[in-house]
């Protein structure tokens, strides 16, 4: 067994914090400022995200993913609602309970769909499957995430087709922007086609993963739709006294283009790996995530060799995830396509 770590591969939760927000917290911290929200920084968080998405938004700072999916989720779903997702969502499967939590007790209604993305057909099985009555939960929203839980990325199109479908039926429609940077650079696109124009109605835009310190946004792009996010917000804890911090880091994130710049560096490295370990790809790499199926062996000379990575799937799966972090260095990227090429030879 190798002692020498090769390189993580494991999250980009595990990067670190980039120098543009380290300095952008470093630079507000100067003198007293307004507790809650009521800073400088944070008045200027609309402002900035309004621009970001061309469109006039309302965007409030917490400080986790969870938290943002949670409460968006809460103020668009009552307690007896339902939310369909896909089965591999985030918040089916990692958020210990806090969208139903949040809400009340809504429920969630996971969907199959190749590669972790929702269909229209699919959605519509789902939604027909559960039919609403006096006896069920309420179909309340549409929760997709982008890019997705396996490292693929919705098109506009199909953003829209779907969003289309779930108003038609009463549905509100959030998305996990968790890796939305990464999604935005794969598809080359404006941030509009993929969130509001598209009909996305709430979105958790995520940060932290992609080189800040604590710092997600939930951006409701009607705003009127916001009416009691805030107290949610407040309740849930999320409310950060110190928030000048928090927005800082956001704004320094959209303004000064780390999330571009960043988000093309990952997706670069990923788009590497994917490369070199063609054979065993089981999902194409549309954003900064790697999903090989390598089987136990193999998994286990790669673990023996000094590398970092997660198992996917259900237990003793033959599946791997490897994320490429905005600071991923070179030489472990170049060591993994090394040892991946040696494994398909
Ligand atoms: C797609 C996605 N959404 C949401 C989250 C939640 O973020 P946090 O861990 O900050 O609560 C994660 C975290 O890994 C994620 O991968």
């Amino acid at each position: 067994m190798s002692q020498t770590t090769q390189g993580s591969f494991y999250s980009d939760n595990t990067a670190t914090v980039c120098p543009e927000v380290l300095a952008a917290i470093s630079d507000a911290n100067h003198g007293h400022s307004a507790a809650y929200g009521d800073d400088a920084w944070t008045r200027r968080l609309n402002d900035a995200f309004s621009k970001f998405f061309g469109t006039e938004v309302r965007a409030f700072a917490v400080v986790s993913g969870t938290a943002a999916n949670a409460l968006s989720l809460a103020t668009l779903t009552p307690p007896y609602g339902a939310i369909f997702t896909h089965e591999e969502a985030h918040i089916v499967r990692d958020e210990c309970g806090a969208p139903e939590f949040f809400s009340g007790g809504a429920k969630l209604v996971a969907l199959g769909g190749e590669h972790g993305k929702l269909t229209v057909e699919g959605l519509t099985r789902g939604l027909d499957a559960n039919p609403p009555s006096v006896h069920t939960v309420q179909p309340a929203a549409l929760h997709l995430a982008q890019s997705t839980e396996l490292g693929t990325t919705y098109r506009p199109h199909e953003i829209a087709a779907l969003a289309d479908f779930a108003h038609g039926r009463g549905l509100k429609v959030h998305m996990d922007g968790a890796r939305l940077a990464n999604a935005l650079v794969y598809l080359d696109c404006d941030p509009a086609d993929v969130t509001w124009r598209a009909g996305i109605d709430v979105l958790s835009f995520g940060a932290t993963k992609n080189g800040a310190l604590a710092a997600e946004a939930v951006v409701f792009f009607q705003p009127e739709l916001a009416r009691d996010f805030e107290l949610r917000r407040k309740r849930a804890g999320q409310l950060i006294s110190k928030s000048r911090y928090i927005s800082a880091q956001l704004l320094a994130y959209l303004e000064s283009q780390v999330w571009l710049r960043n988000a093309s560096r990952a997706n670069r490295l990923a788009e590497r790996v994917g490369r070199c370990a063609s054979h065993f790809l089981l999902h194409t790499v549309e954003a900064n995530e790697v999903f090989l199926r390598l089987g136990a062996e193999r998994k286990q000379r790669l673990r023996d060799s000094g590398f970092e990575f997660c198992d996917w799937g259900a237990a003793g799966s033959d599946e791997a995830r490897f994320v490429l972090s905005w600071d991923q260095p070179d030489h472990e990227v170049q060591a993994l396509c090394d040892a991946l090429v040696g494994l398909s030879s």
